[in-house]
């Protein structure tokens, strides 16, 4: 190796940074999709380009495990809370190790330490004056004994009238409402109309001037490098959260932090019974899991040099130099720009230096679903053995700064891996080292000066870095691919296949193949935040380190080959169509009422009907299907809801088509044989049949079952 040259261009002289980084805490209620790696992903890249610059990182991590939907999954599945949230911890590895995501830690808001750091929090918020305590009527469902959170209320919308709207929002009509304005409101957890009860909640004074005042200068500022704290979207959508009216509407207003039992959470202090609600603690939980981290020593690889002390996570927090560097999605900004901030402020804590937003994954250009078959799952894509590599690559060649969605097209991944990855990126290796190993023993010489080389290389490392700190990744990506496209070029013209055949080019032959590779070497220490397990293996096999690269690698020459090994597959299209497949259901089913159903035993006992889950489901949409007489795809709402808490609709196509018009289908209530396995037809995927009668021959006509007046999406037909 020659020695680096000191190059003020590819590295700035910059003192050692201490970060503290985080990702948004998953709720432990369901598996990662393919919009948790997108941000896991981001942060990984920017974590691993500060290791390789040499500053001092903590990326923590840890499932957010409080709450009543997760409460209540786990009553469902007959376990404990705790039990359910182990389960669901318990299987996050897969995925961090899959994609190459390299946390130093990752814990869970049920910890002793986010308990312990939630109350003291509260403690001191409250010795600020900034909690008070008032009374509220709160639903609460006689049957399930307890208090009903806005989600878990249904009624008919107190504007329209439309039923089944859910507490805080018609889907009909758009309006936004209180849960105790709907009209014949009923529980969805017991379907039992909910009483309203009073009960004293606990509040943190948001709306205060001091917090105002606080708000207001923290969203403005800048971490100490200068960048924005918030992306300049983001801290419009701010300023609209912080605007008053001319009628004094509007303005921060004061958050209700407290539930009361039946709750899965921690116990506010001198308040029995009375719980956090889950989003006061969930971040704390980013300090729990550091303090985590830094308890079991895992820290000590990141010893404070200075001090060569190992250092507590109570010193680490309270350094002021300590970045704090939050990664989120956009829709939990309000929590991340106006709550937490806050409350460490008046707790006495650090506050966060940044928070970067980033938007939603789309698929194909529609929003992900699971009711319909539709995105990606993480571990499908890693058990059909595409290389984690491929995504972070896809994914980094479309990020930026900005808040903006990023669509995951199949055609594109592949084009853009196959082009850019093979053949741009790998190629040069595969081509101008074999001369090198077969030729000149894996030594690499260049003729004449290497100045412009070397200087070429720490420009492009200078820009890279700028843009890879500023999270532009896809700016990065075009410049680096921009340089390999220069080092193909060169390549080609020089004809080294040509030289090769010619004994006087020998030296010539030599010096193009090096120049090939040092660009090659360069372009794998740029990447290797991106792509970090093949540029460990350019490092350690093909160049002999024996170490991975570090930034400073960029002022390096390389001078050995070790002879080239395979590094990187092509994409096949095909695997990509199987990963956008829907799973395959369990066991083949009909779909549609109007197909000849097979023929029926005489008589069945009353356990053969019970496995018949038949549910009523409100008609939500109908539609036509393009290419099918018979078909309609009817979107169904059997009152079901996602692991989010979201209301599911399931896709269900029908063979009534010559039966009804679609228009006159939504809204009706139906009935559904709710567990029939999930089948993939021509359209799309069926989850459900829809119940009609029909005669013998199609002449008699379609008749679809609807239940008298007075049911409700999920009622069990028994
Ligand atoms: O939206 C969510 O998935 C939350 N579980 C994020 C919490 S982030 C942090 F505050 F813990
Ligand atoms: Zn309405």
């Amino acid at each position: 190796m020659t020695s680096p040259t000191h190059s003020p261009a590819s590295q700035p002289a910059q003192s050692k940074r201490r970060l503290f980084v985080t990702t948004a805490l998953p709720y432990a209620n369901g598996a990662f999709h393919i919009g948790h790696m997108m941000e896991y992903i981001q942060a990984d890249i920017w974590v691993r380009l500060q290791r390789m610059l040499g500053h001092e990182v903590h990326f923590v991590c840890a499932d957010d495990a409080h709450g009543a939907p997760i409460m209540i999954a786990a009553e469902k599945a007959g376990q404990t809370p705790q039990e359910f949230v182990a389960a669901i911890a318990a299987g996050r590895r897969a995925y961090l190790d899959g994609f190459l995501i390299r946390f130093d830690n990752w814990h869970s808001t049920d910890a002793p330490e986010n308990h312990q750091l939630a109350q003291d929090i509260y403690r001191a918020l409250r010795k600020a004056g900034l909690i008070y305590a008032r009374t509220i009527e709160q639903f609460y469902d006689p049957v399930k004994g307890m208090f009903l959170p806005d989600r878990y209320i249904k009624g008919h919308c107190p504007k329209c009238d439309a039923a089944d709207q859910y507490g805080d929002s018609c889907e009909v009509c758009g309006a936004v409402y209180g849960p105790t304005e709907l009209r014949q409101p009923y529980s969805v957890l017991s379907g039992a109309t909910p009483e309203l009860r009073s009960s004293e909640h606990h509040f943190f004074q948001l709306s205060s001037p001091r917090c105002a005042e606080f708000l207001r200068g923290w969203t403005q500022g800048s971490t100490g490098h200068g960048a924005p704290r918030l992306q300049p979207e983001v801290l419009n959508k701010v300023r609209e959260w912080f605007a008053v009216d001319a009628n004094g509407h509007g303005g921060l207003a004061d958050w209700d932090i407290s539930r009361d039992a039946p709750y899965f959470g921690i116990e506010i202090p001198d308040a029995p019974g009375k719980y956090f609600y889950v989003w006061l603690d969930a971040p704390i939980g980013y300090l729990a899991s550091l303090k985590n981290h830094f308890d079991k020593g895992q820290a000590a690889a990141h010893w404070h040099e200075a001090s060569r002390t190992r250092q507590s996570y109570e010193e680490f927090i309270a350094d002021p130099a300590v970045e704090q560097v939050h990664f989120i999605g956009k829709d939990i900004v309000y929590f991340h720009t106006l709550f937490w901030p806050a409350m460490l402020e008046f707790s006495g804590r650090k506050t966060p230096s940044q928070i970067n937003v980033h938007g939603h994954v789309t698929v194909g250009g529609e929003k992900m679903s699971k009711s319909r078959g539709t995105g990606i799952s993480p571990l499908r894509y890693l058990e059909l053995k595409l290389d984690a590599e491929w995504l972070r690559y896809y994914l980094a060649a479309k990020l930026s700064a900005r808040v903006d969605d990023l669509d995951f097209g199949a055609d594109d991944f592949v084009a853009r891996v196959n082009s850019d990855l093979i053949g741009k990126y790998v190629n040069i290796a595969s081509r101008a080292s074999r001369f090198i190993t077969q030729s000149f023993d894996g030594r690499l010489r260049y003729l004449g000066a290497t100045d412009e080389l070397r200087q070429q290389a720490q420009a492009l490392a200078h820009d890279t870095l700028a843009a890879l700190d500023a999270r532009e990744y896809a700016r990065a990506l075009r410049e680096i691919m921009a340089h390999a496209d220069r080092i193909n070029t060169a390549f080609d013209a020089a004809q080294p296949w040509v030289l090769a055949k010619d004994e006087s080019q020998r030296a010539q032959l030599q010096d193009v193949c090096s120049r090939a590779l040092a660009g090659f070497w360069t372009l794998s220490v740029l990447l290797a935040p991106v792509l970090p397990a093949t540029a460990s293996r350019v490092a350690r096999e093909l160049f002999g380190l024996d170490r991975d690269f570090l930034w400073s690698d960029c002022d390096v020459l390389p001078e050995r080959v070790a002879p080239y090994r395979h590094l990187m597959q092509r994409v096949d299209p095909k695997v990509v169509e199987q990963l956008l497949q829907p799973p395959e259901p369990a066991a083949p089913a009909a779909a549609t009422a109007a197909k000849p159903a097979p023929q029926p035993p005489s008589s069945i006992g009353i356990d053969d009907f019970a496995r018949i889950e038949l549910r009523i489901a409100r008609i939500h949409d109908a539609q036509a299907v393009e290419g099918s007489r018979k078909l309609l795809r009817l979107s169904l709402d059997l009152g079901e809801r996602d692991a989010q808490g979201m209301p599911r609709l399931r896709n269900v196509f029908s063979g009534i088509a010559s039966a009804y018009d679609p228009a006159s289908l939504v809204g009706k209530l139906t009935v559904v044989v709710a567990n029939l396995a999930p089948r993939k037809m021509k359209f799309g995927l069926s989850e459900g049949m829809v119940l009609a009668a029909s005669g013998d021959d199609d002449a008699g006509g379609i008749f679809l079952l609807s239940p008298d007046s007075g049911a409700r999406p999920g009622m069990r037909v028994s």
